[in-house]
């Protein structure tokens, strides 16, 4: 068989992306190169400290700006030295006489945010940002054990969310560490509600399950409330209580390097009646596990769907959210104003977990 190329995925520029974690952009003299959606962006730190970020490309001659060095508050292009600013203007022209700004000699620039470690860019170059970025709710709060971790996968960034949120994969993929296949299942409600801004799924009355993790968390068993969460365009969200004390909020900023390559800052905070000097070589280490079967597994569904030329993807009720964060993708990648995706979607879905 051929390989086709990959199918065409939604690609929704307008939004908060993180870019790097503010350790990636050291006060070095070295830009560093990052991309959304196979788009080349610069990204320096100034003398002022403050983070900037251009499309990766001299308006001069087209060479990647992060070949250059930062110079104070400026990236200098390696090839005749132009330095521009944050905003993208040339500040210096050397060996020309008389004006170095002008309006075709400026580099597109994006907006940025750091917060919480994070630089988070407003992925339309050039353009009005709306809103803020994704504040990631219980990574600085006291009394939990957080930690963070950057992770890639070869998959788009809809099949890593799906993935992310996804219930029935957990049986099987990581059977016995977080939860098992086994005949003796429990029916559980699952309530989905859709807004163009997020879709979320509560799982009404899901035993503690029984895999290595859940048993590690909570030895006494009970039951827990669970939501998964996808915000548009790019965080997901899992989060576990189990009585009072034992809460757990996973959650990943997903950046699209590429239509097939997703970069995931991911914060997890967990609060735990067990002190976090135990937790953390315990859980770490079998999250990390479990991030990789995912990781080998849609690297393996990206190759099929390149092998094919196409996506199947044929999904059933238990496919919770990934048909629906498809649609709010491929509906703001349009900027369609149907009806359909003003409205908030609501359903109650039975499953067997
Ligand atoms: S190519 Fe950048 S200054 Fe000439
Ligand atoms: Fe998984």
């Amino acid at each position: 068989m051929s390989t086709p190329a990959l199918p065409a995925v939604p690609r929704v520029l307008r939004g908060w992306y993180v870019l790097c974690t503010s350790d990636e952009l050291g006060r070095g003299d070295k830009p560093i190169q990052r991309s959304l959606y196979g788009a080349p962006i610069v990204l320096w730190r100034g003398a002022d400290g403050r983070p900037a970020a251009l499309v990766d490309r001299c308006p001069h001659r087209d060479v990647p700006l992060s070949y250059g060095c930062v110079k104070g508050d400026h990236v200098q292009c390696a090839y005749h030295g132009w330095e521009f600013d944050h905003r993208g203007h040339v500040q210096r022209l050397p060996a020309l006489v008389g004006e170095a700004d002008k309006p075709a000699r400026r580099a597109q620039a994006y907006t940025l945010r750091e917060q919480q470690g994070f630089v988070w860019a407003w992925g339309d170059p050039d353009s009005q940002a709306q809103g803020e970025p994704f504040t990631f709710p219980f990574a600085d709060k006291p009394g939990y054990l957080v930690v963070r971790q950057v992770m890639r996968a070869r998959a788009s960034l809809h099949a890593v969310a799906e993935n992310a949120l996804d219930v029935p994969h957990t049986a099987f993929l990581h059977g016995g560490l977080f939860r098992n296949d086994s005949a003796t299942r429990n029916r559980i409600t699952c309530k989905v509600e859709r807004t163009p801004q997020r879709v979320q799924a509560e799982f009404i009355g899901e035993p503690r399950p029984t895999g290595l993790v859940a048993r590690i968390l909570s030895p006494s068993g009970g039951v827990v409330t669970h939501f998964d969460r996808f915000h548009m365009p790019c965080v997901v969200e899992v989060e576990y209580a189990l009585g009072e004390e034992n809460h757990i909020v996973n959650s990943a900023a997903l950046t699209p390097a590429d239509d097939y390559e997703t970069v995931l800052y991911a914060v997890v905070s967990v609060r735990t009646r067990l002190p976090a000097a135990l937790v953390r070589p315990v859980v770490q280490p079998l999250a990390l596990k479990i991030f990789n079967q995912d990781a080998e597994l849609l690297a393996l569904q990206t190759r099929a769907i390149g092998q094919f030329g196409s996506a199947r993807y044929v999904s059933t009720e238990v496919d919770l959210l990934g048909p629906h964060i498809l649609k709010l993708l491929t509906w703001a990648s349009k900027g369609t104003e149907l009806d359909e995706a003003r409205q908030v979607y609501r359903a109650e879905v039975q499953m067997e977990v």
